[in-house]
């Protein structure tokens, strides 16, 4: 059963030179997907890492390759006022996570969703400026809507349907990047805020309603893989390994306040073509079960990764099938959740 460190990172580290000096970093929403394989990074930089979660959505299981010394787990709201007396007494880095991510799980927590997005980002503000930290804000290409441009840029301003079953979280996600903004502007605060494209790889749950866990979830039983509308609507699909590689080198490059820098991969490809390289990756015949739309679903989504090329000089390197594969071998051990 694959649980260390580094089994899923097939991407070898890029920049192991950077952070020197960096002693403590804060994960909001640390036992999550992306979050607990962050910590798996900041560890290997030889961070301590102190991650705040509530487990609405994730499981400290996803920690369990870690000791108190590596890392020191508060299980809280932050949304709510922090717990100050288990709080570091510095830091260095905040990388405020937290958030409900799949449609399933925003819509089951929308007001909460709501709250982690404003008054969480705002707890994780005032944390990063009272530690004198530089901040990092996981946004989402759901801050573009339903995109009319593609590949989508950073200064594409979105199409987002305010008030529809989504807004809970795009909305909230956009109000997060604005107050980051604002701290930026008011305070001088060190803050860059990193729009996530699809990302996926091991520790996503099998029942989270995300295309990934679902075509791989349906590959391993047996079942047709279920496509909403035509499967002409595009995703792009970045391995997890390669997301934190963007998320740290966005964290120790210097002179990013105030940037905005889409992390993804910019291999765009037809949900359908997509279900096709699932089956291959499995090993079976692809049979499709069609499912009706759901209201506000994104035509296409293709991130411009010029800035993160040219700031970062990050790009993502995983083929899709390592990426699938390594996927695949982590749903077939018995106790994923
Ligand atoms: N996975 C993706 O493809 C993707 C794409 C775009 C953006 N993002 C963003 O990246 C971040 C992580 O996403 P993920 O896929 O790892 O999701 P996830 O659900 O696996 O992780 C989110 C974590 O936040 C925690 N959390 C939620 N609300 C909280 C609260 N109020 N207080 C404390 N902890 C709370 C959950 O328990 C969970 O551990 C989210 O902010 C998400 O919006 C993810």
């Amino acid at each position: 059963m694959p649980r260390s460190v580094l089994d899923y990172n097939i991407a070898a580290s890029a920049d192991d030179k950077g952070g020197v000096g960096l002693k403590t970093a804060i994960v909001t929403g640390g036992a999550g997907f992306i979050g607990s394989h962050l910590v798996d990074r900041l560890v290997q930089q030889e961070l301590h890492v102190v991650v705040l979660d509530n487990l609405a959505t994730g499981s400290w299981d996803n920690l369990s390759q870690h000791g108190p010394d590596a890392v020191t787990r508060i299980q809280a709201d932050v949304s709510e006022p922090w717990p100050q007396e288990a709080l570091p007494s510095s830091a260095d880095l905040v990388f405020h996570l937290a958030s409900p991510a799949s449609p399933v799980h925003y819509r089951r927590l929308a007001v909460e969703t709501l709250m982690v997005n404003s008054m969480g980002t705002k707890r994780a503000l005032d944390a990063a400026l009272s530690y004198g930290a530089r901040f990092i804000l996981a946004s989402t290409s759901e801050a573009y809507g339903d995109p009319a441009v593609s590949p989508q840029p950073e200064t594409y301003w979105g199409n987002v349907n305010p008030v529809g079953p989504r807004s809970c979280y795009d909305e909230s996600k956009r109000f997060g990047e604005a107050l980051t903004m604002e701290y930026v502007r008011k305070h001088q605060l060190d803050a860059r805020i990193l729009r996530f494209f699809n990302c996926y790889g091991p520790r996503m749950q099998s029942e989270d309603g995300r295309v990934v866990p679902n075509f791989v979830r349906q590959a391993l039983s047996g079942d047709p893989l279920t496509i909403y509308g035509s499967g002409e609507q595009t995703r792009s699909f970045c391995y997890v390994s390669d997301e934190v590689d963007g998320i740290w080198r966005a964290a120790i490059t210097d002179g990013l306040a105030g940037e905005i820098i889409n992390i993804g991969n910019p291999e765009e490809r037809t949900i359908l073509n997509f279900a096709e390289v699932v089956a291959d990756v499995a090993g079976i015949s692809l049979h499709v079960e069609p499912r009706p739309l759901p209201p506000d679903d994104p035509t296409n989504r293709c991130p411009d990764i010029s800035k993160a090329r040219a700031l970062l000089g990050w790009e993502p390197r995983v083929p899709l099938k390592d990426g699938l594969e390594a996927t695949f071998r982590y749903f077939r051990t018995a106790n994923h959740r």
